[in-house]
């Protein structure tokens, strides 16, 4: 019997793990969820979850020391996985400050009663010792690593080593638009406040790595995409902005490129890491799913006009005709500053390691994620009533 400790498990990527968890190992693991419920978290993406009696949620901040002692002293927690942050870069160019207080110093708190918590004393050297199995696992992003050149305006076929070509079943539509990567080597270098502050936090988990010997594993992904995913990022607001007849604004030119991976290859990957990954490495999780911005958005505008054209029951959803759903919605606007031009996640090492690979092209996925947000309607409605509406005119008022 596992106890997993999941902070910020409403909201997007943490509520799609906890179902995958509880999906794959039913009852014979305990779940602890804590989250402080800000804009981001919802209790309706994890509502079923909640009513299962090895499910428990704590309302709270990662930063609370009090509360998260206490949490770890009423409980033989073996896992931490720390998903709790602020996550949204247009939102950190505005408010940099709780970008740091959340990020760093709550994966710092979370990482200071992880260590008081499973200390057990000192080996024959001086170095700690930890009871065993124990794991703090920090979720952190791609976006450490800084911004790639775009090297080819029309993607090109992606080469793969044949050792993990042999992993890579399946995945035949492997192409990209530059010539390097992101590996675990990658220097980091962010350049937003929020890709910042998880890099200050990548490094302070390392550091309770070497300093104190805590047992801990670092998963970098890449933009993650599917079921529950708060309309303040770029394919539901898109989805959201085609059924409301509303322009959907695309950065600067659209030239941007994201490799996105489906939530649900992620959260297998995070499992498997926290299961056998290595002590004190780093993994990269990538979806293998490069592509720009504007083609992203003109696929999600293709396959909602074709699904409303071909089951027209779901036309009911529209507050617009489907002769409407094409590309004029598109509208070109000011580009965020500092705006990274690619991110490419070279996902070799997991794939070697611990034979994990995105199983999930990015035809398959965005169609899923469509149907998903047209039958959760309901969901996303309570997700964006109240402040999303001020934040929509403050972020693309002006622009
Ligand atoms: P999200 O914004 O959807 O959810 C964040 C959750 O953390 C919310 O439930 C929120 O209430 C909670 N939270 C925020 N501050 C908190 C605090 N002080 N204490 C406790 N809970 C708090 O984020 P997401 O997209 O699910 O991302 C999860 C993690 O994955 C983050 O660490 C993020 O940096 C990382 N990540 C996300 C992506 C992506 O594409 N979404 C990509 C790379 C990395
Ligand atoms: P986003 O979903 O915010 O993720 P991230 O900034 O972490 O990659 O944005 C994905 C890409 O889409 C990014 O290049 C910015 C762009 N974008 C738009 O063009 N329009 C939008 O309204 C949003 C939210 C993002």
């Amino acid at each position: 019997m596992k106890t997993y400790l999941v902070t910020g498990a409403a909201g997007f990527i943490g509520s799609n793990f906890v179902k995958y968890i509880l999906d794959k190992y039913g009852d014979n693991i305990e779940v602890i969820i804590l989250d402080a419920l800000t804009y981001a978290g919802n209790l309706a993406s994890i509502k079923n979850e909640l009513e299962l009696p090895n499910v428990t949620f704590i309302r709270g901040d990662v930063g609370d020391r009090e509360l998260v002692q206490r949490i770890m002293r009423d409980n033989d927690v073996d896992y931490i996985v720390n998903f709790a942050a602020e996550s949204h870069v247009d939102r950190s160019i505005t408010n940099p400050r709780l970008f740091l207080e959340t990020n760093i110093l709550g994966t710092q708190n979370m990482l200071d009663c992880a260590r008081d918590a499973w200390f057990t004393g000192k080996d024959a050297q001086g170095h700690n010792t930890y009871a065993p199995g124990k794991k703090y696992l920090q979720i952190s992003t791609d976006e450490v690593y800084g911004s790639l050149a775009k090297d080819f305006d029309e993607p090109q076929p992606l080469e793969l080593g044949d050792d993990v070509r042999e992993v890579i079943e399946g995945r035949t539509d492997l192409k990209t638009y530059g010539r390097h990567f992101f590996t675990e080597e990658t220097p980091l270098a962010p350049r937003s406040p929020y890709s910042a502050s998880k890099t200050s936090a990548d490094l302070i988990t390392m550091a309770y790595h070497e300093t104190y010997g805590l047992p801990v594993n670092i998963t970098r992904c890449s933009n993650n995409y599917g079921p529950y995913h708060f309309p303040e990022k770029l394919i539901p607001l898109i989805i959201k902005n085609i059924l409301e007849g509303k322009k959907l604004p695309v950065y600067g030119k659209g030239e941007n490129v994201r490799d996105w991976l489906y939530v649900e290859d992620h959260c297998k990957g995070i499992d498997l890491v926290l299961r056998q990954g290595t002590v004190g490495e780093v993994y990269n999780i990538g979806g293998f799913n490069e592509e720009s911005n504007i083609n992203i958005v003109k696929q999600v505008i293709a396959i909602i006009a074709r699904i409303m054209r071909e089951e027209p029951e779901y036309q009911q959803l529209l507050k617009c005709s489907v002769d409407d759903i094409n590309d004029g919605l598109i509208e070109f606007v000011t580009d965020r500053p500092g705006h990274d031009m690619r991110y490419a996640i070279d996902p070799s090492k997991i794939a070697r390691e611990l034979g994990w690979y995105p199983e999930t092209p990015f035809t398959v996925g965005i169609e899923k994620t469509i149907r998903w947000n047209l039958d959760h309607q309901p969901w996303v409605n309570s997700v964006t009533s109240g402040d999303y509406q001020r934040y929509y005119e403050e972020m693309y008022g002006n622009r």
